[in-house]
């Protein structure tokens, strides 16, 4: 909608195509227009306008200006169909020498001993690094430089991160917190996600919380339960990059299934040799270069099978050790 039907249009008929833009008459405490915003404002009084602070062409630009702003936060960020991650240096300075380009859908798991460089990858792609980061990599997407709008302003950013030190500094509850996550990315059905969400993440966790849980007084694994599912279903993000899910004592697969999407390319950090199976290739990082690239063999592929019995068994022990 350009800026002449915004303002002339019926505004009952501009709702409908953009529902956000009553938002900004209630933000200031006016009625909603019930011609075009154009005839609104000239019959707002001169004293309702002092009141306002602002003149009457001021306003329509406020006004075009939010739709504008608010309408490139909600669009869906552009469609992501590759990733390649150019090779830099390892820790000693020596080229790592190696490209490897991730489609979407693909889930790359990265292996290797702590201190390694794992989480350095992951925020050479959550930085999209061009070869300013200490590792020396380049990230492209489709093939090309990433947008400076991607790497710059957080609110464009096509990556969804799960790290893996967290720490909540604000006093809310579970329900809260996730609401006002909602409420700013514009989701209609905000209330309905924030249950579905709160309900997920104690399928995911152990021990229950409840939505009026204070956010700070979540355990470490209740807290990433929580963040996994706020990421499963308000995050669209094409990119998703996790680090290590598995000792935070939540479900890992059904963790991991909730954050897959077809349409999703996931990197994944990880020591547990379940999860490095799941992902289609497992990158094996040694003193902070990519040392190995490896594909999940069907032969691994089985024997996930024979490893996720033995997990299991071992799982049900820990529970009945806890209890
Ligand atoms: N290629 C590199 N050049 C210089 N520094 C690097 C490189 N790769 C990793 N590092 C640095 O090494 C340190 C350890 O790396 P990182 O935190 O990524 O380890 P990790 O594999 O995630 O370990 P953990 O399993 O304990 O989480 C970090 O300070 C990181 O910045
Ligand atoms: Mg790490």
């Amino acid at each position: 909608m350009d800026r002449n039907n915004l303002l002339h249009e019926k505004f009952s008929d501009v709702l409908i195509e953009i529902p956000f833009a009553g938002d900004f008459f209630e933000s200031q405490g006016l009625d909603v227009p019930q011609g075009s915003v154009a005839e609104f404002v000239n019959s707002l009084s001169e004293a309702k306008m002092e009141d306002l602070g602002i003149d009457p062409d001021e306003f329509l630009d406020n006004f075009v200006s939010f739709v504008e702003a608010v309408g490139s936060l909600t669009e869906k960020t552009s469609r992501i169909d590759s990733l390649k991650i150019i090779g830099g240096i390892n820790k000693s300075g020596e080229q790592e020498n190696f490209e490897l380009e991730i489609k979407a859908g693909e889930v790359i798991c990265i292996v290797g001993p702590t201190g390694s460089g794992k989480s350095r990858l992951l925020a050479d792609i959550e930085w999209m690094a061009m070869g300013d980061t200490p590792t020396k990599r380049h990230i492209k997407i489709n093939g090309s430089d990433p947008d400076k709008s991607w790497r710059f302003s957080p609110e464009h950013k096509p990556v969804a991160q799960l790290s893996q030190n967290m720490n909540f500094v604000m006093d809310l509850s579970a329900k809260e917190f996730v609401m006002i996550h909602a409420e700013s990315r514009f989701i209609r059905d905000s209330q309905e996600k924030v249950d579905l969400i709160i309900q997920k993440a104690n399928e995911l966790a152990g021990e229950q919380f409840t939505a009026d849980t204070p956010v700070t007084s979540l355990s470490g694994g209740q807290s990433r339960a929580l963040m996994i599912a706020d990421t499963a279903f308000l995050s669209k993000s094409p990119i998703v990059l996790i680090d290590e899910i598995e000792n935070a004592g939540i479900d890992r697969k059904k963790a991991l299934e909730l954050l897959v999407g077809e349409e999703k390319i996931v990197l994944m950090s990880t020591h547990d040799p379940i999860l490095a199976l799941m992902g289609d290739k497992r990158l094996v990082i040694k003193n902070g270069g990519v040392h190995d690239i490896i594909t999940t063999s069907d032969k691994e592929r089985g024997n996930l099978v024979g490893l996720q019995e033995l997990d299991q068994k071992l799982q049900d022990l820990r529970n009945r050790i806890r209890s």
